[in-house]
């Protein structure tokens, strides 16, 4: 196993591993490290099956039944499927996601470690790949802010709510999203949490607060919390921070989702088939120890 970092503010590439087969627990370590120093890790080439594909994800933690999913692959529920492709006139995965700025799952009480997506199709035009997958470094976003602000901010909790996304992409014209059920509200109500927080795997602190889902920080008059959460967006999206994952078919892609924050660049069209198969890696195990 070759680890080939990408030279920019996030990304690496992890060569000569077949996931077809477990890991080793010394090769899980390391990718595990990996993953925190990196933030997004590549593995080219992976031909594995949807089983597989899940088992690699349950070796991080817990894989979450997404509160909005209506798309998974048959007999796998954790499996949901990212697609603009339809079948019989019916759209076969969800076709918008991610597309704007955000963290996923910092809207639930248990967050996520990371995503992992598997590119069975991505669309190209003039033989460029499109649909590329945007990542900011939140470790450098942190270390980068005012210290005052880092003072003032520490210990300060934020609230997050995924109706605020969901309701989002609700708004776009042609947006094929129902509005949020009463029972997918109670499942995920609004949740507090850290404004910064010591990244698991790094032991360094990130800034967790991502405007798809924080809505403001608690305990604040609403124009100083609107203000601050103005400041720290605009913070993080600097362009000094941003690193782009540009798809080639059977690209096996993890990001840590406690020290990055995504967003899915929406450039291509209907009849340009994009299909991806996604697994969240709820954060339920002692990565500390795991990458001691
Ligand atoms: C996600 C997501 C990005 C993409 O899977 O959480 O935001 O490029 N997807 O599909
Ligand atoms: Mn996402």
């Amino acid at each position: 196993m070759r680890i080939v970092p990408s030279g920019e503010i996030l990304g690496a590439r992890i060569e000569d591993v077949d996931l077809s087969a477990p890991l080793t627990d010394g090769e899980f370590r390391t990718v595990l490290r990996a993953l925190g120093e990196h933030g997004v890790l590549c593995f080219p080439d992976q031909h594995i099956d949807v089983a597989a594909f899940a088992a690699f994800g349950r070796r991080f933690g817990t894989l979450e039944i997404n509160v909005a999913n209506m798309f998974h692959e048959p007999d796998f529920p954790e499996v949901m499927i990212l697609s603009n492709m339809t079948r019989d006139g019916k759209p076969i995965g969800l076709g918008d996601a991610g597309q704007g700025w955000h963290t996923d799952m910092s809207y639930s009480r248990e967050i996520a470690l990371a995503n992992i997506l598997h590119a069975q199709r991505v669309p190209h035009r003039d033989g460029a790949p499109l649909g590329d997958t945007q990542f900011r470094n939140m470790h450098a976003a942190y270390d980068t802010l005012p210290q005052d602000l880092k003072r003032s901010l520490e210990g300060r909790t934020a609230t997050h709510d995924f109706a605020k996304f969901w309701d989002m992409m609700r708004a776009r014209p042609g947006s094929a999203r129902p509005p949020l059920t009463e029972e997918q509200r109670r499942r995920k109500p609004p949740v507090s949490q850290p404004i910064f927080r010591i990244h698991p795997i790094t032991g360094r602190r990130v800034l967790y607060a991502n405007p798809g889902y924080t809505m403001r920080i608690d305990g604040m008059p609403q124009d100083e919390s609107d203000a601050i959460l103005d400041f720290l967006f605009a913070h993080q999206a600097e362009d000094r921070f941003l690193y782009a994952h540009h798809w080639t078919e059977n690209d096996l892609l993890i990001w840590d989702n406690i020290g990055t924050t995504h967003n899915a660049v929406a450039d291509y069209r209907a009849d340009e088939p994009r299909y991806m198969r996604r697994v969240q890696v709820m954060a339920t195990l002692d990565y500390a120890a795991m990458a001691a």
